[in-house]
């Protein structure tokens, strides 16, 4: 691994402020606690109602109303000037299975200490902010028990009919309406006016932390092709069957997990991450040959044009696996978003925001997709990362230092402060 030569960490100090977010944010980190020091929290599971009740408690106990719409997404809005827009800023507490704890959480936890700090800070102001400040804690954005990701915020944003969302069901056949019902947030509320949006996350990558740069400026996205891919061959013994009439849906999927990783491998000039990520075996049984092998592919890239032409070479890598295998194959595209950029005067107030905070920062792209990647569609919205150690992510490893989490905080708070004056008005 590459780690600049730095001079030595200070010795980071914790405020009251920054203990108070550091003791929620422990507590928060109970719900679904693994013993390798992550989390397991999946959406709509007992772990995520646990960790909604929490979060509806400490926003109704500070003086905001909570909410939940028609696919979960839990809303906590703080009115000031009744009839105005808000300000709404988030992110997502559900995770990965053994996920890490910062995924998420701490956008949603850092927007909570945010929207109180910003209301604090405009109540001892003489004037009175021209938009309201809410939260958001999107319902399911992981899409490891229902696909796919980025649920709530698709469905809010226009992008998922609703119907189609609450049908979807996990692997053991509930669907998202009941996984809802059952945790009890699920409701009828349609949403804040939405004037600006802002979320705060964690890096996932190396890059802020091998630049030693407190914060990162999301200015656009990498593009992204997720697809169900389905190989079908028939079912047979695992030792009576010849090899010649063995029509193996394991082999085939093998295959074609050998041409995805190839993708990547021939892309030298321009990044393109490649995985299957997911595999169901039928009948996966010891002494049965795989009649058929559900995968779900994920193509990520900065560079469409290149994705495209990535996609384009797995499908023309088909037929011959189909033909090396016995098999069939059918793929079909589930999810994916373009590249495309967040608005340059949201980059730009965080930027000022940071620099008031005496915060170094640098713009960045987002690899990972997040809300905002769908929020930046329908309103003004700000992304930042803070640094992300050793890049690790979705696992239970994930770790961000304090003065990390807590200059990020101090951020979204200035910036959501901003916000509320109506800094974005007529950016877009
Ligand atoms: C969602 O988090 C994704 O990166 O697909
Ligand atoms: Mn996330
Ligand atoms: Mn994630």
């Amino acid at each position: 691994m590459n780690h600049p030569i730095s001079s030595p960490t200070p010795v980071f100090t914790p405020n009251g402020n920054d203990r108070d977010f550091l003791a929620d944010f422990a507590a928060l980190s109970d719900f679904g606690a693994t013993p390798g020091g992550g989390v397991e929290r999946q959406a709509a599971t007992a772990a995520d109602g646990e960790q909604r009740a929490w979060l509806h408690e400490w926003l109704t106990s500070r003086g905001f109303e909570v909410h939940y719409d028609n696919v979960g997404n839990q809303f906590g809005l703080f009115t000031i000037n009744p009839g105005a827009p808000y300000v709404l800023s988030g992110s997502h507490l559900d995770s990965q299975p053994l996920g890490g704890r910062y995924d998420g959480a701490y956008g949603v936890l850092a927007s909570a200490h945010a929207a109180h700090r910003a209301v604090r800070h405009w109540a001892g102001s003489e004037s009175r902010p021209r938009y309201n400040v809410a939260v958001v804690n999107w319902f399911n954005e992981e899409g490891s028990r229902f696909k796919p990701s980025m649920m709530g915020s698709s469905v809010f944003t226009g992008k998922l009919p609703v119907g189609t969302a609450l049908a979807t069901a996990d692997p053991a056949g509930t669907t998202v309406e009941t996984a809802l019902r059952e945790i009890g947030t699920i409701g009828d509320f349609e949403g804040p006016d939405v004037a600006a949006y802002a979320e705060i996350h964690i890096e996932q990558g190396r890059g802020l932390e091998h630049d030693n740069t407190a914060i990162g400026l999301v200015e656009s996205t990498w593009a992204a092709r997720k697809y169900q891919v389905v190989v079908r061959g028939e079912q047979s013994h695992t030792g009576s069957t010849i090899m010649a009439d063995r029509r193996d849906a394991l082999l085939g999927a093998s295959l074609l997990v050998v041409a995805v990783r190839e993708l990547a491998e021939q892309s030298t000039d321009v990044p393109l991450h490649t995985s299957v990520s997911e595999m169901t075996i039928l009948p996966n049984s010891p002494v049965v040959v795989a009649r058929e092998v559900h995968l779900h592919v994920d193509l990520r890239s900065p560079d469409e044009a290149l994705l495209d032409a990535a996609a384009k070479k797995l499908v023309e890598s088909i037929p011959g696996i189909e033909e090396r295998a016995s098999v069939s194959i059918e793929q079909v595209q589930t999810h994916g978003w373009g590249v495309a950029p967040f608005p340059t005067a949201g980059v730009e107030l965080a930027a000022e925001a940071a620099d008031k905070l005496g915060l170094s920062h640098q713009n960045v792209m987002t690899v990972a997709g997040h809300d905002s990647v769908n929020m930046k569609d329908v309103a003004p919205s700000v992304m930042l990362f803070v640094p992300s150690v050793e890049g690790i992510s979705h696992n239970e490893g994930e770790f961000t230092h304090d003065r990390d989490v807590c200059a990020g905080t101090d951020l979204l708070t200035e910036v959501l402060s901003r916000l509320m004056s109506g800094a974005l008005d007529h950016s877009t």
